[in-house]
């Protein structure tokens, strides 16, 4: 097996992130600027602030990654960078980074689907026997994946709407809660020990699909008929009711994993064959769905991974993983590559 030491780039959204990647040794470092800061006071990405923001932290994130990692730039053998799904004008900034990098220090280049790189991500620290289930769930995506190796995977079953990881934004907005949504519902929650209060409608039982826009609105209009939000001013009603925001919460924290746990039993049944579950992404670091999840797995007599919370949202860690694999198979880029 040849050695890489791969540099791997991800501006697919609001992460600027970079990665060193040595086959045979993993992760050599992993750096990255979140821009949450910068978008927060809009309650969400503003994609022309993310991309101006990329432009100004590519050049020193991908500096920090290769000091941190204690090599330099002539050391890397392949540049991967992300290429799809994701803000266009996001991908470009470290699409024509890697490119430049990749065209003056005469560097092979690997293109790597973020998804791919969520899947894969709970193998960055563990050993995870294939075929497995993979739950993906983010701000962007929710999909349910049957794996059975690097590079070969099944989509089982996807959001028909909004993401989960919505899901928990636009609730939290709904109440002026703050942003990103997922870790203040899950803190809210916990206060009032994760019980569900409200009883939120599950979905359709019969397929893996999944559909988050419609919880959003049952939300909302159970607000609404306690009094709590006016649909025309658009106005939360009650920002003093602290009991009520936990209890909005704690039934929306429990209402999607029973879900998620809901959609892994279907594909369970679809796929026997599968040895593991491995729950990835942003709203992978909710502490309570991980437990429900591994609880689940093990009465299922089924392994259960997710990755530490670094690698669960937008990393390049994962990236170079993926693009490990890509190398070793010889599935480089030309220097057209280009955003998909
Ligand atoms: O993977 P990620 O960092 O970026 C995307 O690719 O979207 O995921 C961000 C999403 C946001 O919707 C955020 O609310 C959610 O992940 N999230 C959580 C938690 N931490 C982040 N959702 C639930 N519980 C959390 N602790
Ligand atoms: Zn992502």
């Amino acid at each position: 097996m040849s050695e890489h030491l791969i540099l791997a780039i991800e501006t697919s959204c609001d992460e600027t992130a970079a990665a060193v990647f040595k086959s045979g040794s993993g992760v050599l470092s992993s750096v990255l600027f979140s821009q949450i800061e910068l978008h927060r006071a809009f309650g969400g990405v503003v994609p022309e602030i993310a991309s101006r923001s990329h432009l100004e932290k590519i050049g020193p994130i991908v500096q920090e990654a290769l000091t941190t990692a204690g090599v330099s730039l002539d050391d890397i053998t392949d540049i991967a960078i992300t290429t799809k799904p994701g803000l266009p004008g996001s991908l470009l900034v470290g699409l024509a980074f890697g490119k430049a990098l990749a065209f003056a220090a005469h560097k092979r280049l690997v293109g790597v689907d973020h998804l791919e790189g969520h899947i894969f991500s709970s193998c960055l620290e563990n050993k995870v026997p294939f075929p497995h289930l993979c739950l993906a769930a983010s701000g962007g995506h929710t999909s349910l994946y049957c794996v059975h190796d690097f590079g070969a995977y099944k989509t089982v079953g996807h959001t028909l709407d909004d993401a989960a990881g919505e899901a928990f934004d636009k609730v939290a907005k709904l109440m002026d809660l703050g942003y990103p949504g997922g870790p203040i519902i899950e803190k809210l929650a916990h206060e009032v020990g994760n019980k569900d209060f409200f009883n939120y409608p599950r979905g359709s039982k019969s397929s893996c699909n999944m559909s988050f826009s419609g919880l959003k609105t049952a939300v909302l209009y159970d607000l609404v008929e306690k009094g709590a939000y006016n649909m025309n001013s658009k106005t939360f009603l009650k920002p003093a009711d602290a009991v009520l925001k936990q209890h909005v919460a704690s039934s929306l924290l429990v209402c999607i994993a029973d879900i998620f746990k809901q959609k892994l039993a279907l594909a369970l049944e679809l796929f026997p064959q599968t040895q593991a579950i491995t729950f990835v992404g942003g709203v992978a670091c909710n502490q309570f769905i991980r437990n429900q999840l591994a609880a689940w797995s093990t009465k299922n007599k089924r392994a259960f991974f997710s990755p530490s919370p670094k690698y669960c949202g937008d990393n390049a860690a994962m990236i170079a993983l993926v693009a490990q694999y890509k190398a070793q198979q010889g599935q480089y880029a030309s220097l057209d590559l280009d955003i998909l």
